[in-house]
């Protein structure tokens, strides 16, 4: 091992690298890899995406709900932007309720066809409003992390999938649909589900799926590097598209902000906002772009992008000589002089003893619990 650490680690950071370990899906293999990091998902993109939506609904009677024009209009508009960035989309078709569902898939080419990573969100909404919390919220951050993975080229080992449902609002109907087609040979190969709705609630709180512990300590601990506290998911387990995918066994996760539910006052210690319901708009007619709380979308689009790579396993060795260094000066301790700011975890060890630390550039200054180091890949 080869790795010259010329500061301490914090103590945060080590506990850190502890709750890490065995998060890889590259850890087995025979050769040394790199975690790619994660890009970090422009907020003006996603927000973008939810101003689409909002038109969309707008010109189609003010919503977005299966069987309406708007619902149609949704699928199409996503669908495009997958087609224009090399995506393999699919639209499904199902019936609910005497009206035609639609669900569209998005494979992204390459990776293990025997290890598919699939992240998805529905995007409909009721038809009393247009949805844009719920659920253009968590439709828009897949969208921006699937067209991320095609502005990287991320070409990681597993085989990555996203999916936007139809009729969630009627009873999951449109991700039930797709899990009950799919062979089981197909579902043997899903790895993991990471579901998405809700995701910038206006009064937010920090939720994690705590379905399986993989995925939720990915969740967790990308949190836990902003500084920022989360809660598992209470406010009525099984109510989203995940229960589809975990009722026939297959590994899910995901992130919440909370709906109809009351802040509790200990919550409003902790994550500000006031003691009233999380979204005091669900689903109602006021769900519109101004019922986004702009800080949680851009921190929950960030960990949708974080959990993709860091569950996706990259098959990009890290170059001979390459040196992750943080350039600050670090004597203060303070987050606020730190450059560059990484994440170091043991997850990345690897069985011939190669390197054994992997650092994770994440490309932004929120984070300061680690500081001053230097990682050498020889
Ligand atoms: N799925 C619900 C909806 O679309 C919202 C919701 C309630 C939810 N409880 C949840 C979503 C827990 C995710 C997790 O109306
Ligand atoms: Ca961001
Ligand atoms: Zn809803």
């Amino acid at each position: 091992m080869n790795i010259s650490v010329s500061r301490r680690f914090t103590a945060a950071a080590a506990l850190a690298a502890l709750a890490l370990g065995g998060l890889t899906g590259t850890s087995a293999s025979a050769s040394p890899a790199a975690a790619a990091a994660a890009p970090d998902i422009p907020l003006a993109n996603v927000k973008q995406h939810l101003t689409d939506l909002q038109s969309i609904a707008n010109a189609n009677g003010g919503n977005r709900a299966h069987g309406r024009t708007g619902y149609k209009a949704s699928i199409d508009f996503v669908k495009a932007k997958l087609d224009a960035a090399g995506y393999t989309t699919t639209i499904q078709q199902f019936t609910s309720n005497s009206a035609v569902g639609y669900n569209l898939i998005a494979d992204w080419p390459g990776g293990d066809p025997n290890q598919v990573l699939m992240a998805g969100a529905h995007l409909d909404s009721v038809s009393s409003g247009a949805g844009i919390n719920d659920n253009g919220s968590g439709s828009a951050a897949v969208l921006e992390t699937a067209l991320a993975v095609a502005r990287a080229g991320y070409q990681p080992s597993k085989h990555l999938r996203f999916g936007w449902w139809g009729a969630e609002e009627l009873g999951l109907v449109g991700s039930k649909y797709y899990v009950a087609q799919l062979p089981t040979t197909e579902r043997a190969k899903l790895s993991g589900y990471l579901n998405f709705d809700m995701i910038g609630s206006p009064n937010p709180g920090y939720f994690v799926y705590d379905d399986d512990p993989t995925i939720e300590t990915t969740f967790k601990n990308y949190f836990a590097g902003l500084g920022v506290p989360t809660e598992i998911e209470t406010e009525g387990d099984g109510r989203s598209d995940h229960a589809s995918f975990k009722n026939v066994g297959i590994p899910v996760g995901g992130l919440f902000t909370g709906a109809s539910r009351v802040k509790t006052s200990a919550q409003v210690a902790k994550w500000g906002g006031t003691a009233t319901a999380f979204d005091r708009c669900y689903h109602s007619s006021c769900d519109t772009t101004a019922n986004i709380n702009d800080t949680a979308l851009d921190r929950n689009s960030d960990a949708v992008a974080h959990a993709i790579w860091a569950l996706s396993g990259t098959s990009t060795p890290p170059p001979t000589g390459t040196v992750f260094e943080n350039t600050a000066d670090v004597s203060g301790g303070s987050a606020d002089n730190i450059v560059q700011t990484f994440t170091v975890n043991a997850s990345s060890e690897v069985a011939n003893g190669a390197w054994k630390l992997r650092a994770q550039d994440k490309a932004s200054v929120d984070t300061g619990y680690i500081s001053g180091f230097k990682l050498t890949f020889p």
